[in-house]
């Protein structure tokens, strides 16, 4: 008899976990892609938003772009009214831009705070108030060891993933009452398509000064990022943290070099973390 019972309670554990309604940003390349097609053949209702046309079986495809406050508005409230509920939102969208901070112009330091802390604020900001009527939800945003650490020529891309950092901190401590959970996922190196689409800022690649420095500290990066570990893997982390009952604030899912590193800028003196930074990116 206890055997049975606890047969139909795995079971229905079980189903709780595959039908979850999920929202994954960025869903047209890279982690994004990888993870809404890991969940959706999995058997949950996954809602993929990116700005290219996309189309698949298993995946329900939103055109819009995340700094769209209306857009983003619109594909909430369509998706709370046919699903009732949306239980995952993956804040996954994003964009690269290289350069120094002192010749990288207004544009392109708006473009990528626009893109990465502002569309990621303006998802959350509309999704929240389904969540909160349902007084359950779980927030997933994705930060990068650049927000941990100040990467040399990759200082606004540094801003806005420490700008995502301190607004994931500070919601986790304001809608944990509504039984909703936020957390970060702090990539290191991936091979995606981030490293072909990144923006690299005009002034610096023309500069005497900084343009060589900018062209040697950038093949590193690259290189890395080209070598680096597969979206595939990215996705069965973030499977585990869709499944999790009680999600960390923070995950930091890298290979152990750079896990090791964000340990180590944690506990020595902040000057010797430049030193190592400079030294190991050349800068
Ligand atoms: N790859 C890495 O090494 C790495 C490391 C640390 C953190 N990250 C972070 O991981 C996230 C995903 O990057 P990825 O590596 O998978 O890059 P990716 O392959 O270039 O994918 C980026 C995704 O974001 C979408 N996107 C960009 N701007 C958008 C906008 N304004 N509105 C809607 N969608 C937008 C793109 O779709 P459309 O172009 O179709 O709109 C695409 O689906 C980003 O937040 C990035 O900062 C990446």
């Amino acid at each position: 008899m206890l055997n049975e019972e606890l047969f139909v309670f795995l079971q229905l554990k079980r189903v709780d976990n595959m039908n979850k309604v999920i929202i994954v940003t960025g869903a047209s390349s890279g982690f994004g892609k990888a993870i809404a097609e890991r969940l959706a053949e999995h058997g949950h209702r996954v809602y993929g938003i990116c700005r290219r046309e996309m189309s698949h079986n298993k995946i329900n495809y939103r055109q819009g772009d995340i700094r769209d406050t209306e857009r983003i508005g619109q594909i909430a409230k369509e998706i709370f009214e046919k699903e009732g509920r949306i239980d995952v939102l993956i804040n996954n969208a994003g964009m690269g831009l290289g350069g120094a901070l002192e010749l990288t112009s207004w544009e392109e330091i708006k473009l990528q705070m626009e893109t990465n802390f502002y569309g990621c604020v303006n998802v959350c900001q509309k999704v929240l108030p389904y969540m909160r009527q349902k007084r359950s939800g779980k927030i997933i945003n994705f930060s990068s060891i650049a927000g941990i650490e100040g990467i040399p020529y990759q200082g606004f891309y540094s801003c806005s993933k420490f700008a995502i950092e301190g607004f994931s901190e500070t919601l986790a401590a304001e809608v944990k009452r509504f039984g909703i959970t936020v957390s970060l996922v702090e990539p290191g190196d991936f091979a995606t398509g981030f490293t072909a689409v990144r923006v690299n800022s005009e002034a610096t690649l023309k500069d005497p000064d900084y343009g060589p420095v900018f062209a040697r500290v950038r093949e590193r990066f690259e290189k890395e990022e080209i070598g680096g570990l597969k979206p595939e893997y990215m996705a069965k982390k973030v499977e585990q943290i869709v499944d999790a009952k009680r999600p960390r604030l923070r995950y930091c899912v890298a290979n152990l070099e750079q896990k090791l590193s964000v340990i180590l800028k944690r506990i020595i003196p902040g000057n010797w973390n430049v030193a190592i930074l400079r030294s190991y990116y050349g800068s």
